[in-house]
């Protein structure tokens, strides 16, 4: 079973959903908020764009809550700001495509971003600026015709493999990284080694696929949940993820999960450095690097009660967790998890350690027409 299978944010708009527990992905987004209004304001100024219709824009893992929708205003305010700044008579219309694995809750996505102001200007003729698509499917298949895209945004999505990593289990099928559910300081090379190469042969793949859908000169910005760079070790974690893996084993020693049930699950992430997704991106080929950068940034900053901030980013780490952990480990068992989790997230503050995301972000620009 592949992710695309049973992978999505927890739904609605509940104390528990991904739209009202998504803080953290939009704190990333806005730290690059600037890079992308420099890159939709380059595809207006353009010679191609004085000349098309529309701007085609996706947002690839789109998800639901604050950041696809703050991705539309903002796309639809600087293509207003830079068309008055040009003289332009002719405002192009932003077709805006929202992408998702089918299982994403699209009824809100749509609901929410229909309250748009955005989306409700109109020219002299009465039709819509902005005219705004659904896109399901998996982004590791091709999902639009030949040079369609002039603008691809994925924002806290691409750290997500298509599988678990195959080659994590011995000749006899006993799995390598027991006792760990990612890398760990403790688990084999060939585990590290593993995650690495699905992580690189998904990246590379992805960036084949949005060659072919996008126009010569289009821009893609990619934010990944990611690691420090630079960093000389192949086998670093995550605070959610360590966090996940002691509520885990609390829980097989109170008897609650079976130990070989642990052994046998990884998370389907990789959290990649900034040079590590350059040097993907330099040897698939087809795109230029514009801009990259790691950025550090504590998750939830506005809030100092321990107590407090631990729930915030117990039901931060749950809204993106619940699905792939409840099915393998069943839905049962889910309350009692995300309670240990919450102590663990208590105490991991309490002693003082930072809770930090490092979002790693590239600029990239299609070179050649495909
Ligand atoms: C952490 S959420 C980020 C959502 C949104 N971009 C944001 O910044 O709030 C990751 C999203 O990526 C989607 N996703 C993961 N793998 C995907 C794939 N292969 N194709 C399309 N979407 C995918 C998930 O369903 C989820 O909605």
């Amino acid at each position: 079973m592949g992710m695309k299978d049973y992978f999505h944010m927890v739904s609605g708009d509940g104390e528990l959903s991904y739209s009202q527990n998504s803080s953290v992905q939009k704190q990333a987004w806005l730290l690059n908020q600037h890079i992308l209004e420099t890159a939709i304001q380059s595809l207006i100024s353009s010679e191609e764009s004085g000349k098309t219709e529309g701007l085609h824009v996706v947002d690839l893992g789109c998800g639901v809550g604050p950041v696809p929708l703050a991705l539309v205003s903002l796309v639809v305010d600087v293509m207003q700001r830079k068309c008055k700044e040009l003289n332009r008579d002719k405002i192009p219309k932003l077709v805006m495509y929202m992408n998702d694995l089918p299982s994403n809750d699209f009824n809100l996505l749509f609901k929410d971003l229909m309250k748009l102001e955005a989306l409700k200007g109109r020219d002299n003729y009465g039709v819509p600026s902005c005219f705004v698509m659904g896109a399901p499917g998996s982004y590791y298949d091709r999902l639009f015709p030949n040079n369609t895209l002039h603008f691809v945004h994925a924002n806290y999505t691409l750290h997500w493999l298509s599988q678990v990593p195959p080659g994590i289990h011995d000749e006899q099928g006993i799995p390598l990284n027991k006792g760990n559910i990612y890398l760990s300081e403790t688990c084999p090379k060939e585990v590290a080694k593993a995650y690495f190469t699905q992580f690189e042969q998904d990246l590379t793949h992805f960036i084949k696929l949005r060659s072919e859908e996008m126009v010569h000169n289009g821009c893609m910005l990619m934010t990944l949940r990611g690691r420090p760079c630079p960093t000389d070790s192949l086998t670093w974690t995550s605070f959610e993820l360590k966090l996940i893996t002691e509520a885990l084993t609390c829980l097989v020693s109170e008897g609650l999960i079976k130990e070989e049930k642990v052994d046998s699950f990884n998370m389907p992430c990789y959290h990649a450095s900034t040079e590590q997704l350059e040097s993907i991106v330099k040897k698939e080929g087809s795109f230029e690097v514009e801009d990259s950068k790691t950025s550090i940034f504590d998750v939830v900053p506005e809030i100092e009660d321990t107590w407090e901030k631990a729930q915030v980013i117990t039901k931060f780490i749950r809204a993106f967790s619940e699905s792939i952990l409840s099915s393998h480990f069943g839905k049962n068992i889910m309350s009692p998890l995300y309670d240990k989790l919450l102590d663990q997230v208590f105490k991991f503050l309490d002693h003082g350690h930072p809770a930090q995301n490092h979002a790693v972000t590239v600029l990239l620009r299609k070179k050649h027409a495909y």
